[in-house]
């Protein structure tokens, strides 16, 4: 039996719009959260997640429930199971009853007794940072009050080299040794890795220590030392901070990812407790993925130096691939010499979050990536663009920022998108064998939206556009439902005199015929646009007018040549070249790239 306090602090603790949300696309609609009821088949959104009742319900079929329920009727587990699966996501220890429940998995009872050590070791530490001046002096140096040193476990390793066994002689030599915290010398003997140094305790997930990063008081080297790799602890698998992060990420939707263990201290300590760090290696797909799961948007904080550039490229090319539509990444950079430590000290958590809002955007920071260094308009420079920018964009799952940065990258290059795509020729397709959780919705790769969508999703993020900028005009030949589509719901919003708030468009179009449309754009593209700025916005959105005008041109042109409609044909032919004026001289306007 688990107990029902645990139950009810492990739903305190975890959000079901996190907990859905892992397998199904929702989409917030005011208060609520809708999308397509995963428990029956559907066309239009039924399914409705209430953040503040922690509840779900389906209008269409009736299923509802808390997020325990979710995850027995999605993944049709038992109870335990589901509850199980939780707590590990909120890093909690499910109790066991004594006795009766079943046994951890055996996995686990290996890796007991080396946790023990660890946390025994880590008290240990604790204990000696609270004895010897030389540690706390340190720390107030660094400007760490005590309850942060608390919060953080940090501790100190005293000179000497066998403090350990001395300390803690019940524990087995080879359990410490297995644990990383002793060196083994020749003849069998062994001393302690960790000496003299200020130690941070790394956890895992469910807050429990897994290793230690130890800091040199004074000068020395390595500065940092940290636990070799052990059965417990993966640097790449690990984010250090995480949970006292995951604490903050309740209130929060971004977190902050730093390079130092010293600079999550000071800005948790600062009030910027969303923060965590890598284990001083590049970060992996497997921490980003554990990053997307809590948060929307992730800022990466990247020292001024080579060192931090050269981190950020690899966590940009890692990013990519993961990105999915509704999701954000940042970058921000410190100037050399500084921190995110040094800089909250110096100038305060407003000034740091002020810096995080400012967070050049993935898609800019791709940009400044691919034309470091180059000359614009040069055509070297152009041929090292393409050739920067081909894997990039072979690795990009999300069509709409493909789209954005396709976009850009025309403009820096002085081409249309016709002409950059044959720049671009067949990008090489990733075959990258992507694991699914089990049970999730399979997600195929997703065709480029087509134009009348992209304007249909521009429309729907600033609808004000209809009135500034104008609607499709109509196109006669027009081959698809789509286009005629987009035309009625541009044409409704055109006829509105106050620009109706997006529930109200919604409302207006259920069973309509181009509700399915609207909704299929507003849970596709509409989503990827959160980034995108508005003068994008519009940007896009005039050249996607044009573009479509273009098009009709071109159809009605076919047609006429058929008929043999000289007259006709000749006005037609005088107003694409027109167009194609327009639109040419519309890129070469937008240098601001
Ligand atoms: P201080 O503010 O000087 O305490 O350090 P920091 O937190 O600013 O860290 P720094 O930017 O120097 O390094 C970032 C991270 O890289 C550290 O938290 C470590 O994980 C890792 N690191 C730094 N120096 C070393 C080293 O000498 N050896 C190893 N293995 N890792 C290091
Ligand atoms: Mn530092």
């Amino acid at each position: 039996m688990i107990p029902q306090s645990f139950i009810d602090s492990l739903l305190a603790r975890i959000d079901i719009v996190d907990v859905i949300g892992q397998s199904v696309p929702l989409k917030k609609a005011g208060v609520n959260f809708m999308a397509r009821c995963p428990f029956h088949q559907e066309k239009t959104p039924s399914f409705s997640v209430n953040p503040q009742r922690q509840f779900y319900h389906c209008f269409g079929c009736g299923a509802s429930g808390n997020a325990i329920s979710f995850i027995i009727q999605h993944h049709g587990s038992g109870f335990v199971e589901a509850v199980q699966m939780l707590a590990e996501q909120a890093g909690m220890s499910v109790p066991q009853d004594s006795g009766a429940g079943p046994a951890t998995p055996s996995g686990h009872d290996a890796h007991r007794p080396l946790l023990e050590a660890l946390e025994r070791v880590g008290k240990f530490f604790v204990k000696e940072r609270l004895r010897h001046p030389r540690a706390q002096a340190y720390l107030a140096q660094r400007g760490i009050r005590e309850d942060t040193a608390e919060s953080f476990g940090l501790g100190y390793a005293p000179p000497g080299w066998h403090n350990l066994e001395t300390a803690l002689p019940d524990i087995p030599t080879a359990i410490l040794h297995d644990s990383g915290m002793l060196v083994s010398q020749e003849a069998g003997r062994h001393h302690d890795r960790f000496r003299d140094r200020l130690m941070f305790p790394i956890h895992d997930r469910r807050g429990r220590i897994i290793g230690f990063g130890g800091r040199v008081l004074d000068q020395g080297e390595p500065k940092y030392l940290n636990s070799p790799e052990t059965p417990l602890f993966e640097k790449g698998q690990e984010l250090y901070g995480w949970p006292q992060a995951r604490q903050a990420l309740r209130q929060q939707h971004e977190i902050l990812v730093v390079e130092g263990y010293m600079d999550v201290i000071s800005l948790s300590q600062a009030g910027i407790a969303e923060t965590v760090a890598t284990l001083g290696t590049a970060i992996t797909e497997h921490q980003i993925k554990l990053l997307f799961r809590s948060a929307e948007r992730i800022v990466f904080a990247f020292d001024g130096d080579k060192a931090g550039r050269k981190a950020a490229d690899r966590a940009m090319e890692r990013v990519l691939p993961l990105l999915e539509e509704g999701k954000q990444v940042a970058f921000l950079f410190f100037p050399e010499g500084e921190d995110p430590d040094s800089f909250v000290r110096q100038h305060g958590a407003d000034a740091f979050r002020a810096q995080m809002v400012g967070a050049t955007p993935l898609s800019t920071h791709v940009l400044d990536h691919l034309t470091a260094g180059l000359t614009r308009h040069q055509p070297e420079s152009q041929g090292q663009f393409l050739h920067r920018a081909r894997p990039l964009l072979a690795s990009l799952r999300a069509p709409w920022l493909a789209f954005a940065l396709k976009k850009r990258m025309a403009q820096w290059l002085d081409v249309d998108n016709e002409q950059l795509e044959q720049f671009l020729g067949n990008l090489p397709t990733e075959h990258r064998p992507s694991p699914k959780p089990p049970n999730a919705p399979l997600r195929s790769r997703q065709p480029p939206p087509s134009l009348a969508r992209q304007l249909l999703a521009c429309l729907l993020a600033q609808p004000e556009l209809a009135h500034e900028a104008g609607v499709p005009q109509e196109d006669r030949f027009a081959t698809g439902d789509d286009e005629r589509a987009v035309q009625r719901i541009a044409e409704h919003l055109r006829h509105e005199d106050v620009v109706p708030p997006l529930a109200a468009l919604i409302e207006h179009f259920r069973h309509h015929p181009d509700e399915a449309l609207l909704t299929s754009v507003l849970q596709r593209e509409f989503i990827a646009l959160a980034e995108t700025p508005r003068e994008e916005l519009v940007a896009v959105y005039r050249d996607g007018l044009l573009r479509w005008a273009q098009q009709a041109c071109q159809r009605e042109i076919q047609q006429l040549s058929q008929q043999g409609d000289v007259e006709g044909l000749r006005q037609l032919l005088a107003l694409r070249k027109s167009l194609d004026l327009q639109l040419k001289t519309r890129n070469q306007g937008n240098d601001s790239v």
